[in-house]
């Protein structure tokens, strides 16, 4: 069965895989912006204790789901806890075709913004130019929206399509140290900035004055979506992996490389904004506008090597999503080639297509298609875009992440969550019984509040 399913070819093929989908836009585009709206430093604090706390009990506890069953979320929770569990499982199948269907679009942006800054290195940065309305221009232009969004789409379709080994493994292994090499560069070039100073204390002097609860709750949510958790992504990884591995070994490995390369971009940006007067205010005002307005023209005006590493940038944007999208589209194929019995090769096919539809929708959210981008099921997240995503953050990940809390902490026995993680291959610093108390009570605890501060009204997206 596990050789018919695919599995990878070692445990460093795992790793880089599950650490290709953990890093993503919610490091490079996401984290940054939360840590800036949520003023630093006490906010990166409890957001650690989040990652470590409730983050990592579940990554554990997804990939021990997903490898003692050697099945896809739909049945690999089934068998593990019950039939009825199913729905969760679908719960999950849903969630990442919704969240693929959007994080393709911003995953375009970055083509584009490769194109763009490419054009800059070669024929310099023309003066005068306003990347706020370059921006605006490219978003509302229907047609290259839905060019880019396919494309990016089809690169998606072309790595599952191949398969666990030949296409996912093969492409985390080729990308993973590019985008990593890509970082340092940028890490040592920001580092010598005027601002660097400025940014280290931000990100990491800790003045819980400046914290609000919100923002703690903020930083809860977004361990989800940072750690791929909540929606099966890892327990359809962790199906594909071998016992004589370790799994709190590599939960932790991809949890410390996930939060290390969050904290390195964040670095790099705020460096970059602090060294230049006037910017702090400039992007205060948009999710996108750190990454894809302020970006682009500090490149070529101010950062040391930047008409090469503004190109490089979008690059590793681009590689980052990548192999998040991938495993996005794995969870919902890896289901439908697991239950309902259709090869690899159709069954890719037919998800990427269904969920392109959908796609189409996300990627003229920005232009004036009516409806598309008006409608407002939620307040104040007007267009099918926001919708999407607000739900996804919101309602999918938490509510998923908490099924999890439950399923491995209570429903499933001691004897097989002790078996998988204490199997001998632990390393000596695990304790499984601690394990057991974070995964019963403290993470499913936290969760539950997160889910009870949207429902009074609080916005995670
Ligand atoms: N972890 C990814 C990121 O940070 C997003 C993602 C969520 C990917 C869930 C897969 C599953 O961008």
């Amino acid at each position: 069965m596990s050789e018919q399913r695919g599995n990878w070819s070692s445990s460093v093929g795992f790793i880089l895989a599950a650490t290709g989908s953990a890093i993503g836009l919610g490091n490079l585009w996401k984290f940054p912006f939360i840590t800036w709206e949520n003023n630093g430093g006490a906010f990166v604090l409890v957001y650690l204790v989040c990652i470590a706390a409730v983050g990592l009990p579940i990554m554990m506890a997804e990939i021990l789901i997903g490898r003692s069953t050697q099945k896809s979320v739909v049945g690999a929770l089934k068998e593990a806890v019950g039939p009825a569990w199913g729905v969760v499982g679908m719960w999950g199948v849903l969630c990442g075709f919704i969240l693929l269907s959007y994080y393709t679009v911003i995953a375009g942006w970055s083509l584009y913004y490769f194109s763009r800054t490419a054009q800059w290195m070669l024929g310099g940065f023309p003066a005068g130019t306003q990347t706020g309305a370059i921006f605006d221009a490219q978003v509302a232009n229907p047609g290259l929206q839905l060019g880019l969004s396919l494309a990016f789409s089809v690169g998606t379709v072309a790595v599952v399509y191949f398969g666990v080994q030949k296409g996912i493994e093969r492409i985390a292994r080729l990308f993973l140290p590019i985008l990593f090499g890509i970082l340092v560069l940028m890490l040592v070039s920001a580092l010598g900035m005027s601002g660097s100073g400025e940014a280290l204390g931000f990100i990491f002097r800790p003045d819980f004055g400046r914290l609000e609860a919100g923002g703690v709750l903020e930083a809860l949510g977004h361990s989800f979506f940072t750690l791929s958790l909540g929606m099966g992504a890892m327990v359809t990884y962790g199906s594909y992996m071998e016992r004589n591995q370790s799994i709190v070994k590599a939960s932790a490995v991809i949890v410390l490389l996930d939060t290390l390369i969050a904290l390195v971009a964040t670095i790099i940006m705020f460096s970059v904004i602090f060294s230049v007067a006037g910017m702090a205010e400039q992007v205060s005002g948009s999710t996108v506008g750190m990454l894809f307005i302020s970006l682009p023209e500090l490149f070529f005006t101010e950062v040391p090597f930047g008409n090469l590493l503004g190109p490089l940038f979008y690059v590793l944007v681009a590689l980052a999503a990548l192999t998040s999208t991938m495993s996005l589209l794995e969870v919902v194929a890896s289901y439908v080639i697991d239950e309902h019995r259709i090869d690899r090769h159709k069954a890719t096919l037919l998800c990427g297509g269904a969920v392109f539809v959908f796609t189409i929708l996300a990627a003229l959210s920005f232009s004036p298609v009516p409806l598309l981008s008006t409608m407002e099921l939620f307040e104040g997240k007007p267009g099918w875009f926001s919708t999407a995503d607000h739900f996804v953050s919101n309602w999918m990940l938490p509510t998923g992440g908490l099924a999890i809390t439950i399923a491995a902490g209570w429903a499933m026995s001691r004897s097989v969550t002790e078996g998988e993680l204490a199997d001998g291959t632990e390393p000596g610093w695990f304790s499984y019984g601690a394990w057991r108390f974070f995964i019963r009570f403290v993470s499913p605890l936290a969760v539950a509040a997160i889910i009870i501060a949207v429902l009074l009204g609080q916005d995670f997206s």
